[in-house]
């Protein structure tokens, strides 16, 4: 895939969001670490360079530094916030340390509307968020724009074609912010909007098929969106010589097993093994109440039998993962400073000693790419739009041990949550909907018996990337319609609560 945007990763918590909204004009961008050679950015016929901000003085000793070369790329360059500073820094500019930061809203004067602010007004609110500011532009550069507090909020040299912003254009708070992303790709950088789902897969697809040649691919279907995802383009690439397999672990969701395998070998033809193991698990389970004992053990159950399953295959060469880019840029490949780091023990999470070559498809991409691509693939809005599900399942929905009779409530508990928001017509306003079973019994009272069952308590999030997240603010009328449902039709269940918890300081999941 021709990169056709590299934005270095100074450590800015808005690195991300930078390749995201470049991507959201179609044109490809990857986040590379602030310290990648130039060399290897022009052997990948880099169309322009975005250098990030970061909470660095450009002053401090271990202050980050790009390869300077990339200003000889001949390629165009946007320095943003820091980017701007390491810019005019590196180039014989003067950069002037700040007493404080300068962090919020502000407003922009556009001095000269060509060519980053074509399109917009003369003034309009900007988001600050930096400390040190340009004094003096290097040679050949001139202020595009000025707010109160800098008379060089932007910049630029229209012959080397390079240029710096004070503020975040990337963030929702910069009016005109993809207007200006917009004017700096397809203006000063003449490339072409050509990105889309559609060209993502004909591409992937044309490189799989060239990878795998006649060998086969074994893969752990889940029925998330990003294995699901994973399994159809596999399929439309290399037909029946993937193997999805789907292990059914007595963790799923109610109808979970039934519905992956309609979809996948009814509707979308991709064929499925589903290895039953329930017992299995459920049996290593027993008398388990630590939570990471549980997640270890369902881990390496699971690895045994797709193992198994995955040997029964037989001449296999590829395992595919459906790792995606934040993944990414949070391990190994793409190491910048902005890593913020979090490990799942991901169930397919396979050690790293496994007798296959690794391929990993959806590694550029963003969740909602993963989304806008599964649509392209036809995969049905049900699986395409579905909420997270972890890998251990209900096991970590069903604090203390884990029994058949405690996920058959957890199971009902679930599925009642599910269809209610659908009905009330916010599933997709929250990012994720879970029960929890708790090891705790109450009293309550039914008719005129008193009841001693157990507690369930709702979890949903609003959330942005699932490493922070806050709760729902749920309309009253539709928790009451839930609760009432859960005690009404969940035997065993006679209360239900509503967590009320960002994370932090809790985790989405209760275990
Ligand atoms: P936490 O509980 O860590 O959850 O705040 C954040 C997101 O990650 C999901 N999650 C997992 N997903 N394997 C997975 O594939 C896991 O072990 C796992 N643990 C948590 C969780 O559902 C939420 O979306």
């Amino acid at each position: 895939m021709r990169l056709q945007v590299a934005v270095l990763d100074f450590g800015s918590q808005y690195t991300q969001l930078i390749a995201r909204k470049v991507r959201e004009q179609r044109v490809f961008a990857a986040i590379e670490p602030y310290y990648v050679n130039a060399k290897a950015l022009a052997a990948q016929e880099v169309g322009a360079v975005i250098l990030s901000g970061g909470p660095a003085s450009i002053y401090a000793d271990d202050a980050p530094r790009a390869d300077p070369a990339v200003f000889d790329l001949g390629v165009p360059v946007l320095g943003i916030c820091y980017g701007l500073q390491y810019i005019t820094a590196t180039l014989g500019g003067e950069v002037a340390r700040a007493a404080a930061r300068e962090y919020g809203p502000a407003t922009l004067n556009v001095k000269s509307s060509k060519p980053l602010f074509e399109g917009v007004p003369k003034k309009f609110e900007v988001w600050m968020s930096h400390g040190d500011r340009v004094d003096v532009p290097p040679a050949g550069f001139r202020a595009l724009a000025a707010s109160d507090n800098s008379a060089y909020a932007a910049v630029g040299d229209d012959d080397r074609r390079i240029y710096g912003l004070q503020f975040h254009p990337e963030v929702t708070h910069t009016e005109y912010g993809s207007s200006i992303l917009a004017n700096f790709l397809f203006k000063v950088a003449g490339l072409e909007a050509s990105w889309t789902p559609a060209s993502f897969v004909a591409e992937k697809v044309g490189e799989l098929r060239e990878r795998v040649g006649g060998e086969h691919v074994v893969l752990a279907l889940s029925g998330g969106v990003d294995s699901s995802v994973l399994a159809t383009l596999l399929h439309r690439a290399v037909g029946d010589r993937v193997h999805a397999i789907f292990v059914d672990t007595g963790l799923m969701r109610e109808a979970e097993v039934d519905e992956v395998e309609r979809v996948f070998e009814g509707e979308l033809r991709v064929p499925l093994t589903v290895v039953p193991a329930a017992e299995l698990f459920l049996n290593k389970l027993k008398g388990v109440t630590d939570p990471e004992e549980k997640r270890r053990i369902i881990g390496h159950t699971f690895i045994d039998v797709f193992g198994a399953e995955a040997e029964k295959v037989g001449g296999v060469k590829f395992l595919a993962q459906g790792t995606l880019y934040p993944d990414r840029i949070e391990s190994r490949s793409v190491k910048g400073p902005s890593d913020i780091i979090k490990t799942h023990h991901n169930v397919g999470g396979l050690p790293e000693e496994v007798p296959f070559e690794l391929i990993e498809p959806l590694a550029e991409l963003f969740k909602d790419e993963v989304r806008a691509v599964g649509r392209e693939l036809g995969l049905p809005e049900k699986i395409v739009g579905r909420h997270p599900f972890p890998g251990p399942g209900l096991a970590v929905r069903c604090v203390g041990e884990v029994t058949p009779e405690k996920l058959a409530m957890l199971r009902r508990a679930d599925a009642i949550l599910r269809e209610e928001i659908t009905r009330a017509g916010v599933y997709d306003e929250i990012a994720q909907a879970i029960a929890v079973l708790l090891p705790v019994k109450t009293v309550g009272v039914m008719g005129d018996e008193r009841t001693y069952e157990h507690v369930c308590a709702l979890r949903c999030v609003t959330t942005a990337d699932f490493m922070t997240a806050d709760w729902y603010r749920m309309c009253h009328k539709l928790m009451a319609e839930i609760s009432s449902r859960i005690t009404n039709e969940v035997a065993g269940v006679n209360r239900v609560v509503y967590d009320i918890t960002s994370k932090p300081p809790a985790t989405v999941e209760w275990e």
